[in-house]
């Protein structure tokens, strides 16, 4: 019959969604309807999240309740630190975070029961409230540092800090204009329609296995460096550069690379104009920097971005900066590791894979996802005995 090629689903919606919402022309982002802008400046990380997956802004007591369930469900199982010490000292976080979440569903073989509304929110809460946890975890390993237990009289922003920077029994207090920025940073990340990462948890979840298995997948979606690793890209690009006056010619190989070599952090599949979450994340970086002092790679930044929206070839293709071409200074400045940028990135996006995974279980229309192809390989042909081959 006649078919569809649509290689990457440029083209095809692959769902229908009340989630997100992007207009990729007007540079519009909204959450259930609420402007990006609003959330970032008014609402807060877990209050988005409620948002995200319930798909009105809760009430006070609401916003409370699903708190406290949160903060409540950060610790992992014993059996779950053993399994992170298996890592190699030097094991990608990333990776570590990947595994981890995939062995969460051996943990909780309850998860399989996703026809069950009650099961699945039990899930929801526990993916959320363990990710610091495992995030952080991962961390502290990749450094050769003891696991720092979740502190629940902190919030969810400033106990996963204080995971990552205790250090002995001493309590560590975040700065409270970083731990403002992170979760600023953490509402940007909450969603984004059916981005890969996304695409993965639906595909994966549409098989119907348990959620962790389909958010691990995610993860690894996440792990590349056109998608979450992006922001680790820019920051190796930027050191490349080392300096301002190598811009002109940086961006000179940019465009004779024939696609090859990419200027990171530029450029996106939805919007071709400037993302709604750069222009938030550079007032987030100014506000960073007046703490932790200007990182030194800002400037090459600037004067990118500044070179770039005025070059022809950027012009012509539409290309602005996208979330990752700050995200990834603010990271710097507050002292995370590159490595650990697309950890940052995982652990608020699992709110809209678990958004987008419980609206795909509850879909009437939904069914496994099984595209078909364009066949171009050998027409039939008769099998050929070894002592025949030449
Ligand atoms: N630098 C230089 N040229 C670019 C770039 C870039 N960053 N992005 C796209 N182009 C060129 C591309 O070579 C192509 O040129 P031509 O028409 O001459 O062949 C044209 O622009 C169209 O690009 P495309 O590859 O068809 O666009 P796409 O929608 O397939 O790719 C993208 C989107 C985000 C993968 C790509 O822009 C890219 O690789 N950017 C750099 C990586 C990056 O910053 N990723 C983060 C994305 S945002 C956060 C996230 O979702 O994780």
């Amino acid at each position: 019959g006649l078919m569809g090629y649509d290689p990457a689903f440029l083209n095809t919606a692959n769902c229908k969604s009340a989630i997100t919402y992007i207009d990729g022309d007007k540079g519009i982002l909204e959450y259930r309807g609420y402007p990006i802008e609003q959330l970032a400046e008014k609402s807060s990380f877990l209050e988005v999240a409620y948002l995200l997956i319930n798909g009105a802004l809760p009430t006070p007591k609401e916003l409370e309740q699903f708190t406290h369930l949160v903060t409540h469900h950060t610790y992992v199982h014993e059996n779950i630190k053993a399994f992170m010490d298996g890592f190699r000292y030097d094991a990608h976080p990333m990776s570590m975070l990947a595994s981890t979440v995939a062995a969460l569903s051996s943990f909780y073989p309850d998860a399989k029961s996703i026809k069950d509304e009650q099961s699945r929110s039990i899930q929801i809460t526990r993916l959320i409230a363990k990710m610091p946890t495992i995030a952080a975890f991962s961390f502290r390993h990749s450094m050769g540092l003891p696991y720092i237990y979740p502190d629940n009289d902190l919030s969810y922003v400033a106990n996963f800090l204080a995971m990552i920077r205790r250090i002995g029994t001493a309590t560590y207090k975040a700065h409270p204009t970083l731990e403002h920025a992170l979760d600023v940073l953490f509402i940007l990340h909450a969603d984004h329609e059916q981005n890969c990462s996304t695409t993965s948890v639906r595909t994966v979840g549409s098989s119907e296995v348990d959620p962790y298995s389909a958010v691990s997948a995610g993860i690894g979606a996440l792990y590349g460096p056109l998608h979450g690793g992006a922001n680790e890209a820019v920051l190796r690009m930027l050191r490349e550069i080392g300096h301002i006056s190598k811009i002109p010619e940086f961006i000179k190989s940019v465009k004779s690379g024939e696609g090859e070599k990419k200027l990171m952090g530029f450029g996106h599949r939805v919007y071709k104009s400037y993302d709604p979450r750069a222009k938030v994340i550079k007032r987030v970086a100014d506000e960073v920097f007046e703490v932790t002092g200007k990182n030194p790679l800002l400037d090459i930044a600037l004067e990118l971005e500044r070179i770039a929206l005025q070059d022809e070839y950027f012009v012509k293709r539409k290309l602005y900066p996208n979330v990752d071409f700050y995200s990834g200074l603010i990271y710097e400045a507050m002292g995370f590791p590159v490595e650990m940028f697309p950890v940052l990135f995982a652990i608020p996006r699992t709110v809209g894979w678990c958004a987008q995974w419980e609206e795909m279980v509850k879909d009437p229309e939904q069914k496994i996802a099984r595209p078909r192809q364009v066949f171009v390989g050998s027409k039939r042909r008769d099998y050929i005995p070894m002592d025949k081959r030449t």
